[in-house]
């Protein structure tokens, strides 16, 4: 989608990310958890979010099932919808990144060009792509929110992972094992990350 305004000049603020990142005292990032449902994208994203916010870091987390009733309540989920519900969210993101706080995503952005594309906005170096990895087996026998029975028999349509692709990625930052690890182990995978990364202090 191109830009449909005309005669608009950006504002440069004085306020830089690099001063908000010193008042916050770590820098700012983007976490984004990708993967089936039922893979552990959002009970990940908070778990690591607690521990964050713990150690004094700021952060948001934005969830597939939650802004979907506001932000991106007029889409569904053809492949053009989920392309702009992640363009949405990637430009999003990149606000968040700007304030200076660690934003964390829980979509299951499942085509490669799309979280690609949520990539190449931000710096480079401040998106971190962290694969929530559970074989649908083992999310449709979670079934937590009972959706995986309804794709199964056909009331949901364009499923994914059942009528709808996964396109898995092919180098993420983080390849987390959401099916047989524990959540403090993959917690643990994720603050490493950013402590390696320089993104908090260690
Ligand atoms: S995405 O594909 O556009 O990234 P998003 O993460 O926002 O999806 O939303 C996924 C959530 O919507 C799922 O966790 C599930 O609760 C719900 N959902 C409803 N219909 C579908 C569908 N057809 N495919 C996948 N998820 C669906």
């Amino acid at each position: 989608m191109g830009e449909k305004s005309t005669n608009i000049v950006w504002h440069h603020a004085t306020i830089t990310r690099e001063l908000r990142e010193k008042l916050n005292n770590h820098k700012g990032a983007i976490l984004w958890f990708t993967g089936l449902s039922g893979s552990g994208k959002s009970t990940l994203a908070h778990a690591v979010e607690d521990r964050l916010y713990n150690m004094g870091i700021r952060t948001f987390v934005l969830d597939g099932d939650n802004v979907r009733h506001g932000l991106c309540s007029d889409l569904g989920f053809s492949d053009a919808d989920r392309t702009e519900n992640i363009r949405r969210i990637g430009e999003l993101a990149k606000l968040f990144l700007e304030a200076g706080i660690v934003v964390l995503t829980a979509f299951i952005s499942p085509f490669r060009q799309d979280r690609e594309l949520a990539r190449s906005v931000a710096p480079h170096g401040d998106f971190y792509e962290l694969f929530c990895d559970a074989p649908l087996e083992v999310c449709e026998s979670r079934d937590v929110k009972g959706l995986y029975a309804k794709a199964r028999a056909g009331v949901i349509p364009q499923f994914t992972g059942i009528s709808s692709p996964y396109e898995e990625p092919e180098a993420p930052e983080l390849h987390v094992d959401t099916g047989g690890t524990s959540l403090e182990e993959c917690v643990d995978q994720v603050i490493e990350l950013l402590r390696t990364r320089g993104v908090i202090g260690s």
